[in-house]
């Protein structure tokens, strides 16, 4: 049976723990979204066509660490502005969403586009501040030449950039429950998260 959960959000708020952590829990399959821009990304860095390369882009493309940097989080957050490079993303996105056993996606406009429909949405944001803080501590721990204030600065122009764009821009469903993850340990995001999708299944 059907039941998708759907997790927005701004970069570094914590969707994607918290999306690995929901999926574990209910055995539920688990996308990253991202990781299709990244790779999207990587590639036209590399000197791809952005929209040729979204419909060839094949499952063994988005694995690997190397999506993992700054220079292809921002060049992900520059082609997924491109309507043409979404629309080649959108059904692999809806199949994956519709799999017997449950599914997990987190992404940026998984509950207002790619699964308006879905059984579970979260927003989960947090304040600039403390997510560039967050992402900062990450890539650091990778051994990325990083400092506190390019992370932030690259964080606040993701931001904007992937809020104001035309070809569905991040927002909160208007039904989606909002997890602001500023304050609070990564445990306790995880457990309102559980406690959510539980409540919405016991119905
Ligand atoms: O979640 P992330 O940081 O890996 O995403 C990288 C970029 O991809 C993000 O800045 C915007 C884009 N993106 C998107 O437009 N829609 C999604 N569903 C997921 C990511």
């Amino acid at each position: 049976m059907k039941f998708t959960v759907a997790i927005d959000g701004p970069a570094a708020a914590g969707k994607g723990t918290i999306s690995k952590a929901v999926a574990a829990h209910f055995g539920f399959a688990h996308l990253d979204t991202g990781l299709l821009y990244r790779a999207v990304g990587a590639k036209v860095l590399a000197g791809g066509d952005p929209v040729a390369v979204a419909q060839a882009l094949d499952p063994r493309d988005l694995q690997g660490d190397r999506l993992r940097t700054p220079a292809v989080a921002q060049a992900a957050s520059e082609v997924a502005v491109i309507e043409g490079v979404r629309a080649a993303l959108v059904d692999f996105q809806r199949k994956f969403a519709a799999r017997d056993g449950g599914a997990v996606l987190d992404g940026r406009d998984i509950g207002t586009v790619i699964c308006p429909d879905a059984e579970v949405k979260l927003f989960v944001t947090a304040s600039a501040e403390c997510r560039a803080e967050r992402r900062y501590q990450e890539l650091r721990e990778k051994g990325m030449d990083v400092t506190q204030d390019g992370v932030l600065a690259d964080v606040k122009e993701r931001d904007t950039r992937d809020s104001t764009r035309a070809a569905a821009p991040l927002k909160p469903a208007a039904d989606a429950v909002l997890i602001d993850t500023s304050g609070m340990t990564i445990e306790a995001a995880v457990a309102r998260a559980v406690a959510v999708v539980e409540g919405v299944k016991a119905r």
